[in-house]
């Protein structure tokens, strides 16, 4: 027989796995699942599916009579919400439904409610916990509170390379390091972020479509918007990105001046679907940072860097990495010239690493992917 701190636990897990469903779907809302318990049986259960649409309490209850609930105990992974926003508080939903207790994850970091949801149902007797399973929460919604502490978008380093450490020959031919099924994780990991961000010369090298090409079983989540960051406008007018543009999203980010050059080229791409935005000029030494907060005042949750080395070097530096997906191909290049995958400043010891933590792996018909998150002093 568990404990009630193991059942709270065992039921906090099952709705932060009904919230992860919700990946992709809901940003820049959070993910939230929650669990209607009685007599140790689930007796209601939902998660929040899209953005805009009912919140998880609203699922979970719906089908459920006040009565029913009042002997129950409510899971939910956030505190449940106080204000009217696309849906009416899902606090007065409970407080009609007044169940025995309410287990919370985490407080809600959104300003407008941030414990005010929690003391109004203390406030009309609920007996409300907080806190179990809190920190597997926070990192669940670690994008919707970076952007909300920060305006930033959480910010996912990922590249591929050979187990020498090498994600492209001398010549920068990079097709394929990986095998089908990384590369087809890699689509789906497309598909639940806001955008994707590689340099010019990536454009330049590999002229790639950077879109999310998915099985025609799955659903895609979202289709996420191109960003180049091409500081001397060099995009090729004919690349891949440019001419799909129409279809899906292309923001190149470039200096001002080298806009004010070349008025004719802006013109074509502009015509051909892509965005274009300025760097203003005293801030080409920050051109990641100007991007990442034009891209989180549009509030784009999650950004996927592709490459290459340049701009993966300049995160790393910067210390604005948040995330790190690495697929490690077993075979060796073997070559003293092939490129690295991340070119940032040089460093005398081995102390100066950015070290990563709650590190996973698995594996994909013999590649590996590593995921691991950097550790913040
Ligand atoms: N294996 C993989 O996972 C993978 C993934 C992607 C690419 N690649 C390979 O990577 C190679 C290209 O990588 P790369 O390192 O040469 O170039 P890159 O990082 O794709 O692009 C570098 C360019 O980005 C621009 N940029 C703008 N702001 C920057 C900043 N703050 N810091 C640094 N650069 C900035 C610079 O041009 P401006 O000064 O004009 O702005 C710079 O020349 C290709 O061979 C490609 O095949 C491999
Ligand atoms: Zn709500």
């Amino acid at each position: 027989m568990r404990d009630l701190r193991d059942n709270d636990e065992f039921w906090m897990r099952r709705a932060l796995d009904l919230a992860r469903q919700g990946k992709g779907s809901v940003e820049p809302n959070p993910m939230v699942g929650c669990v209607v318990v009685r007599d140790g049986e689930e007796i209601g259960a939902g998660y929040h599916q899209r953005f805009g649409g009912p919140h998880a309490e609203v699922h979970a209850l719906e089908k459920l009579e006040p009565e029913a609930v009042h002997a129950a105990t409510v899971y939910v992974t956030l505190e449940p919400c106080s204000h009217f926003g696309k849906t009416p508080p899902c606090a007065d939903l409970l407080l009609k439904h007044k169940p025995a207790r309410i287990v919370v994850a985490m407080e809600d970091p959104y300003p407008e409610v941030s414990g005010r949801g929690i003391t109004r149902l203390r406030d009309a007797g609920i007996h409300v916990e907080l806190g179990v399973l809190d920190s597997e929460a926070r990192l669940l919604n670690a994008p919707y509170i970076k952007l909300l502490d920060t305006k930033l978008p959480w910010v996912i380093a990922k590249w591929a390379m050979t187990l020498d450490g090498m994600m492209a020959t001398h010549s920068g031919d990079s097709k394929w390091i990986t095998n089908e099924a990384s590369r087809a994780f890699v689509h789906r990991m497309r598909s639940e972020v806001d955008a994707i961000l590689v340099g010019s010369e990536t454009v330049l090298l590999d002229d790639p479509m950077l879109t999310a090409r998915i099985s025609s079983e799955e659903v895609p989540r979202r289709t996420p918007l191109r960003v180049v960051l091409d500081r001397r406008f060099r995009i090729p007018v004919g690349c891949k990105l440019a001419h799909t543009a129409s279809q899906v999203g292309v923001l190149v980010v470039a200096g001002q001046s080298s806009l004010d050059a070349n008025p004719q080229k802006m013109d074509q791409l502009q015509r051909l679907g892509c965005d274009i935005l300025g760097i203003p000029p005293g801030l080409h030494d920050e051109s990641i940072e100007f991007t990442l907060r034009s891209l989180g005042a549009k509030r784009l949750t999650n950004l996927l860097v592709e490459g290459g080395a340049q701009i993966l070097g300049s995160l790393f530096d910067r210390q604005l990495v948040d995330q790190v997906d690495c697929f490690i191909a077993p075979k060796i290049l073997g070559s003293h010239d092939a490129r690295q995958p991340v070119c940032g400043k040089s460093k005398d010891w081995m102390n100066q690493a950015s070290p990563l933590d709650r590190s996973t792996w698995r594996e994909f018909d013999g590649d590996i992917h590593y995921r691991g998150f950097v550790r913040r002093s």
